[in-house]
């Protein structure tokens, strides 16, 4: 995939802040840390277009970021991160849920995993809400580099377990810092985006 512009278009917490629906979107959501800001920065190949901190929580909003004037990728707020109030906490639900359920040029919602850990109910909620809404139930299991090859296939079964996935092709390892899968994922989404 050729990147020829990759910019942020809209930061937006309610629908009547979305930028207009001519583009059709990709989003990526997932528990705060996870990589979600890291995985559209090393796809679009920019280091800091999207925010990334060593501190969770850093994404709380819907962030659209408009590539090539051809789609958008966008990165949902995180949720799961134990310390932020209970109010913070509380906000990431209904804003997901008002973008999931009125976004017509929403093409697919992928979920983002650490790919070292369990996934936990919080993801396998938010995993459900993405097969409810129809979407295909693609999921990327970040930091890969943070593990060695040969517990690839261990750890994509304790994800496969946890959220009930029959496909494992649905589960894809990526790293945002070694690049790891980055032209298969790409291969997948521009099928996706027929281009
Ligand atoms: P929120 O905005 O809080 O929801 O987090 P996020 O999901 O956007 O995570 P972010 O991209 O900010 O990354 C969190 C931390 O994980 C940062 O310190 C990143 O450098 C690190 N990180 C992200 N992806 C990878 C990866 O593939 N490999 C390694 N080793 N570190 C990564
Ligand atoms: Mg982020």
């Amino acid at each position: 995939m050729k990147i020829r512009k990759a910019q942020l278009e809209k930061i937006a917490v309610n629908k009547k802040q979305y930028p207009s629906p001519h583009l059709p979107e990709i989003a990526f959501a997932g528990r705060s840390n996870v990589g979600k800001s890291s995985f559209i920065n090393s796809m679009v190949n920019r280091k800091d277009l999207a925010r990334i901190s060593g501190k969770p929580g850093k994404t709380r909003t819907i962030n659209f970021y408009n590539i090539n004037d051809q789609f958008r990728f966008v990165d949902l707020p995180g949720y799961g991160y134990a310390k932020v109030s209970k109010a913070e906490k509380e906000k990431w639900g209904p804003i997901i849920e008002e973008y999931l359920s009125n976004r017509e040029n929403l093409i697919e919602v992928i979920l983002l995993v650490d790919m070292r850990h369990e996934p936990t109910e919080l993801d396998l909620m938010m995993y459900n809400w993405i097969k409810f809404f129809g979407y295909s139930g693609l999921v990327i299991a970040t930091k890969a580099d943070k593990i060695s090859k040969g517990k690839y296939q261990s750890n994509i079964n304790m994800i496969k377990n946890k959220l009930n996935i029959e496909d494992p092709e649905l589960i894809i390892p990526y790293s945002s810092a070694k690049n790891i899968n980055k032209d298969l994922v790409w291969k997948i989404l521009e099928d996706k985006l027929l281009i």
